[in-house]
């Protein structure tokens, strides 16, 4: 283990659980002051537990401009500046084209590009010149997948947000990258198949077999790619989509 974040403040959102826990947890392990957030007061006080070292949990649905602002508001309060986002929060849910509810639409969008959008634009004033922000992309946003319209097209909103925001953002060197998950073994993931384990289990199985290395990922792993992206050691990588899926969407 490194000190890579020493010193540093990291903003992780939905971090009490999954993708956005285990990579909290790094960021704290590796010496960082860290925020954390989530809707669920419960989930929040175990991931403040869970994740240890200097944390702070700040409840709230990114979703929500005013809860993003609290967010901020407790930041500057501790800390007055920000060196890493990582925009996390968000999710998706199966739903056939033809069986598409308006209500599907705004809750996969507003959590997932909406508050992707306001979660790093509100971060910028705090956010430091050189500063680096980490996107949840998904390689569900460039490949097909039964029922998973509106979930795919809301990663590949998030994905070509970085392509535009490096732009933006360039007179103030802050790097913008997309880190894109394959099946990777989280709450969330199993949560697609419900509540009972066998079919947890089944789902993961039948994502495996398109997988290349033969089985899904663990949160860890794709923490440890963030935590690359979000670090000096990847100081001239910018704007990518960095896939840690196995291979999956290579093929
Ligand atoms: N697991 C995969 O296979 C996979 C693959 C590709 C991409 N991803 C992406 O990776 C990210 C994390 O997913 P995960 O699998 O780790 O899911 P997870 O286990 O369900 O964790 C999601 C986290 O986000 C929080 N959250 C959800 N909606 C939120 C909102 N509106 N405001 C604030 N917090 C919110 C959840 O807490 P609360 O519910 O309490 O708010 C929880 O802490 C998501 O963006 C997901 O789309 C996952």
């Amino acid at each position: 283990m490194t000190n890579r974040f020493q010193n540093k403040v990291v903003v992780v959102t939905g971090a009490t659980s999954g993708i956005g826990l285990a990579a909290a947890t790094l960021f704290s392990q590796e010496g960082a002051s860290v925020f954390i957030t989530g809707r669920r007061q419960e989930m929040l006080d175990a991931a403040v537990k869970t994740i240890g070292g200097r944390v702070t949990g700040v409840r709230g649905d990114m979703a929500n401009l005013a809860d993003i602002d609290r967010l901020y508001d407790a930041v500057q309060q501790q800390h007055g500046q920000i060196d890493v986002v990582f925009a996390n929060a968000g999710g998706g849910e199966f739903a056939p084209f033809g069986a598409i509810t308006e209500e599907h639409f705004d809750t996969t969008f507003d959590t997932n590009v909406k508050g992707t959008l306001f979660t790093v634009q509100k971060a910028l004033p705090l956010l430091k010149d050189g500063g680096a922000v980490v996107l949840t992309g998904s390689t569900a946003g460039s490949e097909g997948t039964p029922a998973f319209s509106v979930y795919s097209a809301s990663k590949a909103a998030v994905r070509n947000f970085a392509r535009n925001w490096i732009l933006d953002l360039k007179d103030r060197r802050i790097r913008v990258n997309v880190v894109s998950p394959g099946a990777t073994r989280t709450p969330g993931l199993v949560g697609l198949a419900g509540d009972e384990a066998e079919k947890q289990q089944a789902l993961l199985d039948v994502l495996s077999t398109r997988i290349p290395l033969g089985r899904v990922g663990e949160a860890r792993e794709i923490a440890n790619a963030i935590l690359f992206l979000a670090s000096e050691e990847a100081s001239f990588v910018n704007g990518v989509e960095f896939f840690v899926d196995g291979g999956q969407a290579q093929t």
